[in-house]
């Protein structure tokens, strides 16, 4: 039923997409920035679309008032209609004039133009614009944008290429035909970290990233990021930067972590800024990636842009995989896989699981900012991978080039996408298309045989209803498999096994003795593995895999195992697991990294999920007390061997940021947290005393909390952060993530109540209700309490800021798997929110999309 009721909020479908009635050459606007009466002047040469079916011009805009408008210099009356207004136009190329006023400093949304510290800052994806001026408001829409600010601040920045300065105004130019979501603009009294870089085609540009004054010395870490990021994109894809200057602009409020306008990308200041006291070794990862990803969008994303929000995948699935390839070439490959796995099960595969599953591209949306999910991003960049596996590597660079040439100065869709492949391979992807169509988790299981020197697997392949899609066709799925013998040696190195079929069978000759498979290696596919292996095949191939993923899988396997025997027959932790985890915890050959990924244990939330597969209904309670008895046992187990390590990993040279001392540290912290829970914190007050860098500093004072010593160090910390934003949105984090999940509602309502929160800052509201909604024994409490909490404070975030409380209300999506008790609780509060007048759209559609599961 496509008609929507009157009050409902209209769904937008794929389906329906028309071409845009009138294309655009040039648009000029003139900004006079003030902070609740700026003024917008848009200047904008329309032409008919020769292909449009029909005549109807209509221009996006939301909260603005119209102060003037003129064709061809004429004044005209336009209609105002729902979301904009309509007016007659002539049937030839015309002049569209405009003038708007609008309120940055009241926009506290942070979409549109809006002010944080006195800086006015634009955020336009996916469909802000239309909150600066009159717009056709749609990515297939492209053109060339001449903008002119006038202020007095001191830094006034737009897209492109510098023009003309001077005394309160500044021009932009940038030649390169955009759509409107990549529009920027910024202006404020801001310290330019400079430096240049060379293409290699020999074009200087100039760089920059602009910061608050004071936050100057922590933008060395994330222009080194960029100009490697520059460096990698022309050595890996041959893609060269396309203007004179590259500027990045920190920002503190902030919905995302960064956006990549065209010349201009915003970042989330915690995205960016970096210093070795206030930042660990994950934020400065986490740093290198977006710096590399808003970056490598130049080329995919802003060149070749999406026809239409369906399409979403096409820029930010791709983005995310070359973002993935380029950490991996800068660290370590092993270990970003592992990471990216382990965050693709507990953000995408629950996602898929739950009442908001939808297919990588989405064929319905009622608000396109829901949508930035999981599934089109980490799944996204998954199915990019595939392709990958599937054609080989040197196919993938022909088709990539291919997609540049002949896509360059598009709006694109995924056909476009696969047509390259098709084109390059001579291969048919239709059945491969139905990963971007179909929602849900395959799972893959394993049956195999040994007969006459033939080692035979057999796989089945199902995916369960997601909501809206019952039937699913069986996928193309590639199954990198590699066989080991008893001795542990190899006897079939890496192949990809390519399944198409519901059931099919691969046959392996000329084997010895049956050997034992490595399956999925690398994680070839986003597939659920279910294989009825034994605990001994698992500590096998944890000791032997030469796949570094698949020897991780096998310990978390082996962990998984043990630990839901705990929670469902309060099994004593599994001696054989423990034994299994000190002989890679004592090997020096190993990478310390990979053994820190290994000594780690499987989340709540997996843990939960894997219960539920099981057919049980979890109880948060009994996951966490589990897996507090496997550390305590863990501790104990190791107890001799982790003073060692914790010893022999401590970094002596100077703070690097790099792959390398953060593996070190990070094995040394992993130990650390392991001698705490046996010598009282006295290990982890030392290291906290004498730390000199976040990484350190943090670790300890999360081990201190938990093991109840942490009250002096707490208020220790917040003196001498406390005028550091960033930091103190670890502190605020860190109290609740850490807290007895008893106490931990209580913790965050505390906060919630200290000076120094504020619903206005996404980053302090989620390092505060978004930390709650993130542990789950704290947050699923028997009594509802944080339910309630988040509730409450989703209810009064929501007309402030729509984007950000639709986001969290996810942390609800989990709620069918709890118990009857906890589910009529959750109920509750989901009614409860949708019951809140004028509750927003995106947060409507949220919550509905979560309660009617
Ligand atoms: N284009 C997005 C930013 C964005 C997201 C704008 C949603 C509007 C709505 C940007 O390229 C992006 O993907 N940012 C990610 C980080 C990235 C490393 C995956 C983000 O902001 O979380
Ligand atoms: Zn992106």
């Amino acid at each position: 039923m496509k008609d929507a009721s009157p009050t409902a909020p209209q769904k937008i479908y794929l389906s329906d997409y028309q071409v845009p009635n009138y294309l655009i050459d040039e648009v000029h606007l003139t900004f006079q920035l003030a902070p609740e009466a700026t003024r917008v002047r848009s200047r904008i040469t329309f032409r008919p679309n020769p292909d449009a079916t029909s005549a109807d011009f209509f221009l996006y805009g939301e909260q603005l008032t119209l102060i003037s408008a003129q064709i061809d210099g004429a004044p005209v009356t336009p209609t105002h209609v729902n979301g904009g207004l309509t007016c007659d136009v002539p049937s030839a190329p015309f002049v569209w004039e405009a003038e708007v006023e609008i309120s940055p400093a009241t926009n506290t949304a942070l979409e549109g133009l809006y002010m944080s510290n006195g800086m006015y800052c634009t955020q336009c994806e996916a469909e802000g614009f239309r909150k600066i001026t009159y717009y056709p408001d749609r990515p297939d829409v492209m053109a060339v944008f001449t903008v002119r600010i006038e202020s007095d601040l001191p830094v006034l920045l737009s897209n492109g290429n510098p023009v003309t300065s001077g005394d309160g105004f500044a021009e932009w130019h940038d030649p390169w035909p955009k759509p409107a979501y990549l529009f920027a603009l910024v202006g404020g009294d801001l310290i330019a970290h400079p430096d240049r870089f060379t293409t290699k085609s020999g074009k200087d540009v100039e760089l920059n990233i602009y910061v608050r004054p004071g936050d100057e010395g922590k933008c060395a870490f994330g222009m080194e990021a960029l100009k490697k990021s520059m460096t990698w994109d022309e050595e890996v894809y041959g893609r060269e930067y396309d203007l004179d200057i590259f500027n990045i602009v920190a920002v503190d409020d902030f919905n995302m972590g960064a956006m990549e306008n065209k010349g201009l990308n915003i970042f989330n200041s915690s995205c960016v800024l970096a210093s070795p006291e206030t930042s660990t070794d994950m934020n400065f990862e986490r740093i290198e990636a977006i710096i590399a990803h808003e970056y490598f969008h130049n080329w995919t994303g802003n060149r070749i842009t999406c026809r239409d929000w369906f399409q979403l995948c096409l820029k930010e699935g791709l983005t995310v995989y070359r973002d993935a390839q380029f950490t991996a070439d800068m660290r370590s490959e092993p270990v970003k896989r592992i990471e990216d796995v382990i965050a693709l099960r507990a953000r995408q595969f629950r996602e898929d699981n739950g009442p908001l599953a939808h297919p990588v591209r989405p064929d319905s949306f009622v608000e396109i900012n829901n949508f930035y999910t999981a599934t089109v991003y980490e799944k996204g960049a998954e199915l990019i991978g595939m392709l990958k596996t599937l054609v080989g590597d040197a196919d993938y660079y022909k088709a990539l080039d291919l997609y540049f040439d002949r896509h360059d100065g598009d709006a694109a869709t995924i056909e476009d996408w696969l047509q390259v492949f098709e084109d390059v391979t001579g291969r048919d992807l239709s059945q491969f298309k139905r990963w971007y169509e179909q929602a849900g988790t395959p799972r893959l299981s394993v049956d195999e045989a040994f007969a006459d020197g033939t080692y035979t697997l057999t796989f089945s392949q199902s995916t369960p209803a997601t909501p809206g899609q019952d039937h699913k066709d069986p996928r193309v799925i590639p199954i990198a498999v590699g066989l080991l013998g008893a001795d542990g040696n190899e006897v079939v190195p890496t192949t990809v096994l390519e399944m198409t079929e519901a059931t099919q069978s691969f046959a392996f000759d000329g084997l010895s003795a049956k050997p034992v498979p490595s399956i999925l290696r690398g994680f070839s596919a986003p597939v659920i593995l279910e294989r009825d292996s034994d605990n001994a095949e698992r500590a096998f191939l944890l000791a032997h895999d030469t796949d570094p993923f698949n020897k991780w899988e096998a310990g978390r396997a082996l962990a998984r195992a043990g630990l839901v025997e705990m929670v469902l027959n309060n099994a004593a932790p599994d001696g054989d697991y423990l034994d299994a985890v000190l002989q890679v915890l004592r090997n020096d050959d190993l990478d310390p990294a990979f053994r820190a990924l290994t000594l780690a244990l499987p989340s709540q939330d997996d843990l939960a999920q894997t219960l539920v597969d099981l057919g049980h209904t979890p109880d948060p309670t009994a996951i966490y007390q589990a897996l507090e008895t496997l550390k305590m046992a863990m501790a104990t187990h190791m107890q001799d061997v982790l003073p060692r390590i914790y010893a022999q990993y401590q970094v002596n040279e100077a703070y690097q940021p790099d792959a390398e001392q953060s593996g070190a540290r990070s094995l040394a912290n992993a130990a650390l947290a392991l001698i705490s829970r046996t010598d009282g914190g006295a290990a982890a007050q030392a290291q906290y005393d004498s730390a000199d860098n976040m990484t350190q500093q943090l670790a300890a004072l999360g081990c201190l909390i938990m093991a109840g010593k942490g009250d002096a160090a707490t208020a220790e910390f917040y003196d001498q952060w406390k005028e550091d934003r960033l930091v103190i949105d670890k502190w605020f984090a860190l109290q609740i993530s850490h807290a007895a999940p008893e106490r931990a509602a209580e913790v965050a309502a505390d906060l919630t109540q200290h000076v120094d929160f504020t619903m206005k800052n996404p980053n302090r509201f989620r390092a505060t209700l978004g930390a709650l909604a993130m542990s789950p024994a704290g947050f699923h409490r028997a009594d509802g309490a944080g339910y309630a909490l988040l509730a409450d404070w989703l209810i009064q975030l929501d007309p402030l800021n729509p984007q950000t409380t639709a986001r969290m209300c996810s942390a609800f999506e989990t709620w069918k798997r709890y118990d009857s008790d906890r589910q009529a609780l959750i109920a509750a509060q989901l009614d409860r929110i949708l019951a809140t007048p004028d509750l927003s759209r995106d947060t409507t559609e949220m919550v509905s999309r979560i309660r009617a599961s």
